[in-house]
């Protein structure tokens, strides 16, 4: 076991884990955050992306212990029920999720998509490795590419994060 500090949604929390913990299982297991969905298990679904010290991770790839002192937003802390983000407003708004079990890992992979944007990080399919990438469908595609939906709802997310990212800009 060891003991590991963590900042979760703005909370300190201290946890007593067995060192083979997820990230993901601490935040569901122990801290009770089941916002956070477990798909695979194993890096190929995203339904587990949280921000990790602002940049999204899959949190069952990687283990508690690695993140003593990180800062943590999971979706619970992105939005509330009366007070949702820009980004939960736009999904809502556009039929972005159907079973919604995806739905979680989409909106924190999309909100810290559009950060990697606008700080000019290219994708695959970005015409530039320098100049900041255009806002459009065949990019957002690519950057959510790690974020599955079995539903399929793949283009009303598409159109949900094209509004927010418009309106950022
Ligand atoms: S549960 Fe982590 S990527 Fe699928
Ligand atoms: S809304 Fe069901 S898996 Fe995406």
């Amino acid at each position: 076991m060891q003991t590991l500090n963590l900042r979760v949604n703005g909370e300190m929390h201290e946890l007593s884990v067995d060192v083979r913990t997820t990230l993901l299982d601490a935040l569901r297991q122990h801290l009770h955050l089941n916002g956070t969905k477990k798909g695979c298990d194993h890096g190929q679904c995203g339904a587990c992306t949280i921000l990790l010290n602002g940049k999204r991770v899959n949190s069952c790839l990687t283990l508690a212990v690695m993140h003593d002192g990180d800062e943590i937003t999971t979706i619970e802390g992105l939005g509330s029920s009366d007070s949702l983000s820009a980004m939960q407003q736009a999904f809502v708004k556009h039929d972005g999720f159907q079973c919604g079990y995806c739905t979680p890992g989409q909106i924190c992979s999309a909100t810290a998509m559009l950060d990697e944007i606008k700080d000019g990080w290219p994708s695959y399919v970005s015409a530039s490795l320098t100049d900041t990438p255009e806002l459009c469908s065949e990019e957002i595609s690519e950057r959510m590419s790690g974020n599955l939906c079995r539903c399929s709802a793949y283009p009303n997310i598409v159109n949900a994060i094209a509004e927010v990212g418009a309106d950022k800009s």
